[in-house]
């Protein structure tokens, strides 16, 4: 049966919830599920913002079915044609034939490379700015390239102010009967997940997101309903600042994450060392994480948090540990930037490889500082180094300070 929300008077959102789901793109863990949002206008002319992933399609054309009450299907507005979106477009045209699918060229283009029907006589192309009335509400479309895919649009209601942001403002974690952001406690359950979505799918593009933010400027933004997630009709600024301090690379806090891979427990008791010569010169909330135990999108989400972190590997193979290698390698590749940053090595017969190594994954991303020497142990710490792990500890304190 249905499960329909009412957003505002004519506009219901009719997605659903996924919470079997492993992995998100097979990729990112979902320990809470996900929310695969669509939202239907029912004004003089029918619209429905975006479809579904195929995993809920049997529910949200019951509820479309529901929404529309017996009426046609005017437009189908696609602002993002990745399939968690998308995978319901066929089965609409075969249900309302006459549907116009909303769209840039490049949504149109990306439509036929994925589908096999003939969808393009059911093509509705827009530019930029241009507008379709549907009554009392008219839609405007807003490009956003790149925040997650080239063919994104935003599509922004004038007349309730609604942002239809796409994959923008989203998180991970189902929803649970609330609808809307001000009825969950976000802060507890969704921003760590808001984070972690938005570092690891789109993180690299923060440059397309400051541009999207910046054609928003002045635009009369009451209510976002993104893909995934709740949706936001109240402290909006909470979650525009959220994004600025993300896309502009700048950590939310300043703290440390400690991050270590380790086979028989010497960096480890490096790490733990350090971390608690941390704690005793004041600082507080420090993270520490194990890359063979914790998924890299934990600890990616984690290093856009905070402003230091800590790489600590032993050498593998005559290089870095390979799950160490991986996650630097993804961190690079999400263009994290702006972070103070510090190294410890461990090895058996091939001294300083892992430092090399970590040293320059870390250079190869934009400004980070290396803020004191690496430090290095021979197979496991030894007393004698005790005064140098000192000074490390003192250099990191003094800049997490500053
Ligand atoms: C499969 C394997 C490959 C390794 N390759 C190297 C190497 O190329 N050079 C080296 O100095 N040590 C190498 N080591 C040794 C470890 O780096 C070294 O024992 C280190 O102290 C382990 O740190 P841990 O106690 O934190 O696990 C290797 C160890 C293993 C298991
Ligand atoms: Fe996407
Ligand atoms: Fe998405």
């Amino acid at each position: 049966m249905h499960c329909v929300q009412e957003v505002t008077s004519q506009i219901y959102w009719v997605g659903g919830n996924d919470r079997r789901l492993e992995r998100f793109e097979n990729m990112f863990p979902l320990p809470n599920g996900v929310a695969y949002n669509s939202y239907l206008i029912t004004d003089e002319k029918t619209a429905l913002m975006d479809t579904v992933d195929s995993a809920i399609s049997a529910r949200f054309l019951e509820n479309i079915t529901h929404g529309l009450n017996g009426r046609p299907l005017d437009y189908l507005v696609v602002n993002h044609v990745e399939p968690d979106h998308c995978a319901n477009i066929e089965e609409l045209v075969r249900r309302y034939p006459e549907v116009k699918i909303v769209g840039n060229k490049k949504t149109l283009q990306f439509i036929t490379q994925f589908y096999q029907s003939p969808l393009q006589k059911n093509f509705f192309t827009v530019e930029e700015g241009d507008q379709i009335n549907l009554g009392r509400h008219i839609l405007q479309f807003f490009f956003a390239p790149m925040v997650h895919w080239p063919e994104v649009m935003f599509t922004y209601e004038q007349t309730e102010g609604i942002l239809f942001s796409a994959d923008a403002f989203g998180t991970f974690g189902a929803l649970s009967g609330n609808l809307f952001s001000d009825q969950t406690d976000f802060e507890a359950f969704f921003l760590d997940e808001a984070r972690r979505y938005y570092t690891n799918i789109v993180g690299k593009y923060g440059m397309q997101v400051q541009a999207a933010l910046h054609k928003l400027n002045g635009v009369d933004i009451r209510m976002i309903c993104p893909l995934h997630g709740p949706v936001w009709r109240s402290n909006l600024p909470y979650i525009f600042d959220k994004y600025d301090h993300w896309s502009k690379y700048l950590p939310e806090k300043s703290g440390v994450v400690l991050v270590y891979a380790s086979m028989y427990g010497n960096t480890e008791n490096v790490m733990n060392r350090l971390a608690t010569k941390l704690s005793q010169r004041g600082v507080s909330d420090i993270r520490m994480h194990d890359v063979s135990k914790t998924h890299p999108s934990y600890i990616i989400a984690d290093a856009w948090k905070y402003s230091h972190l800590v790489f600590g590997s032993p050498t593998y193979n005559m290089g870095l540990y390979y799950s160490m290698e991986n996650l630097l390698r993804e961190m690079a590749g999400l263009q994290l930037q702006n972070r103070k940053v510090a190294l410890i090595g461990n090895f058996t017969w091939a001294p300083s490889v892992a430092v090399k190594a970590m040293r320059g994954l870390v250079e190869g991303m934009k400004n980070m500082e290396i803020i004191a020497p690496p430090f290095e142990i021979n197979s496991a710490m030894k007393a004698e180094q005790e005064p140098v792990l000192d000074q490390l500890a003192d250099a990191i304190g003094s800049s997490v300070k500053k």
